[in-house]
């Protein structure tokens, strides 16, 4: 049984072109003209791209004393709903807990995927056991892993540990990856605006200026150079940070940073609203910024010194978020967004002008799929690669709402935005999700998909790091020894 899509424009992060696509056995077998097939999708008026690939989820995480409330299931799901094919979601040992045993919870999880999934492993500790089991993650083709900086008491790892875990990554291949907030200073302000009464969800925007990120990333970018692993900046939300990780990139540094689609629309007078609940439903670390921070991390996707657009999504209902009514540092923090990632950054990047075609396609699929080594497998059309296909529809729009969307959650943080943009088809290796809005998903259809270490980035890097390493001075008569 071939599938084609035909009389379709295909937008790719370099090209845009005419041409149908042939698909079987979940893979694309032909491009060309004139194709025919056994079903055929009509994409006239439409542009055929990659899925959207999200590398950064938390879906059913135990967080805050709570899980987050969309599972496998559902996050698969409005993923899919908007034309994302492809989740990297984050296996979150707790502190104590070894990476395998983590894994194993995350396998039991995931088995209700409806798309294609992999994960990052999450470093919350460090021991030796981290340290040997850290090749056996590798292995399973689990090959980026994420530090917190902040959060502190729970999952945050000092300096020293980064560092550790940062040279094990570079003899692994592997990429690291860094959640960039200075814990401590982040600890101190929240302890003293509780003090003084600030106890509102604003009081979560006051406790995490946008200096304590700009100062993590310097610090973990620092830290990377030194160990030479590239590094991958989560939730990238202010020009602080955005500035450490240019500068870096002109320095030749192997550093990427990630908006989210919730930092790039949605400001941070969200949290100064009247009303506990709104504000509340938008907390999340990093807070959402004002008009000077949205403007660099536009700027950023456009010029390339930012590489991918994300949504963190990490959904809690508001009876999850009223934990913190009274101390705000009790609001479990996350936000929703999955359904919402491409038909918002449409809207708001490729109509405005301030992206184009390719760079939406690069920023939401390619950039994601060869930064986490797994191109072109998954973010291309190309012979060959799974068809995880979404054929767009430029002029079809609809209005965010939570009564309509697949998110377990009461609420969606883009409630009334229109967006303009939205999946006609959405293809998970070559089976149709998403019919014109109607989802014909199939839970446990989504498998795990193993990526690769010693990406060439990290070949590069390593090679550079290796001829500019500190030599002895050979000295006559010196032996080179110690006597
Ligand atoms: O507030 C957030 N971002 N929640 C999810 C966990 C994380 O820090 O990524
Ligand atoms: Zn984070
Ligand atoms: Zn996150
Ligand atoms: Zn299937």
């Amino acid at each position: 049984m071939t599938t084609v899509i035909k009389n379709g424009t295909i937008v790719t992060h370099d090209l845009t072109y005419k041409a149908d696509i042939r698909i079987d056995g979940g893979k694309i077998l032909e491009i060309g003209p004139n194709l025919s097939g056994d079903t055929e999708l009509d994409a006239t008026g439409a542009y055929v791209m990659p899925g959207g690939i999200d590398p950064h989820t938390h879906l059913e995480m135990p967080f805050m004393g709570t899980y987050s409330s969309d599972d496998f299931e559902s996050g698969t799901r409005a993923a899919l709903s908007g034309g994302t094919t492809m989740v990297i979601d984050f296996a979150l040992p707790s502190p104590g807990q070894g990476l395998l045993d983590a894994l194993k919870m995350w396998d039991n999880k995931s088995g209700r995927a409806h798309c294609d999934y992999s994960y990052h492993m999450a470093v919350t500790w460090w021991s030796q056991q981290v340290f040997d089991e850290m090749p056996d993650v590798v292995a399973r083709g689990i090959t980026s892993f994420k530090h917190f900086l902040a959060y502190k008491g729970a999952l945050m790892v000092n300096d020293d540990e980064l560092f550790a875990s940062f040279q094990r990554l570079r003899e692994l291949g592997a990429i690291a990856m860094v959640h960039a907030e200075n814990g401590d200073v982040v600890a101190e302000l929240s302890a003293r605006l509780l003090a003084q009464g600030n106890t509102g969800p604003e009081a979560h925007a006051y406790s995490r200026p946008t200096q304590v990120e700009g100062e993590a990333t310097n610090r973990a970018i620092m830290i990377a150079d030194m160990a030479g692993v590239p590094l991958y900046v989560v939730h990238t939300s202010c020009e602080e940070s955005h500035e450490a990780i240019r500068r870096a990139r002109q320095a030749g540094k192997r550093v990427w940073g990630e908006p989210l689609i919730q930092h790039l629309t949605l400001d941070e007078s969200e949290y100064f609203n009247p009303d506990w609940d709104h504000a509340a439903r938008r907390v999340m670390s990093p807070p959402f910024r004002n008009k000077t921070h949205q403007d660099s991390l536009w700027n950023g996707l456009a010029s390339g010194s930012l590489s991918v657009v994300a949504t963190d999504h990490c959904a809690f209902s508001t009876e999850q978020k009223r934990y913190g009514l009274g101390d705000f540092t009790k609001i479990p923090n996350g936000t929703g967004g999955l359904e919402d990632r491409m038909p918002m950054l449409w809207t708001y990047g490729v109509r405005t002008g301030r992206l184009t075609m390719n760079e939406f396609v690069a920023v939401t699929s390619t950039n994601v799929a060869k930064i986490f080594g797994m191109y072109p497998r998954k973010g291309a059309v190309a012979v060959g690669a799974d068809a995880d296909l979404v054929v767009w529809d430029p002029e079809k729009s609809k209005t965010i709402t939570a009564s309509a969307q697949a998110s377990n959650i009461d609420y969606n943080v883009f409630e009334g935005h229109e967006v303009t943009g939205l999946p006609r088809y959405v293809l998970s290796r070559g089976r149709v999700m998403v019919n014109d809005g109607s989802f014909d998903g199939q839970e446990g259809h989504g498998r795990f998909v193993a990526r690769d270490a010693n990406g060439p980035v990290s070949q590069a890097l390593s090679a550079w790091k290796d001829l500019t390493a500190p030599r002895p001075v050979v000295r006559a008569g010196i032996p080179a020894t110690g006597v």
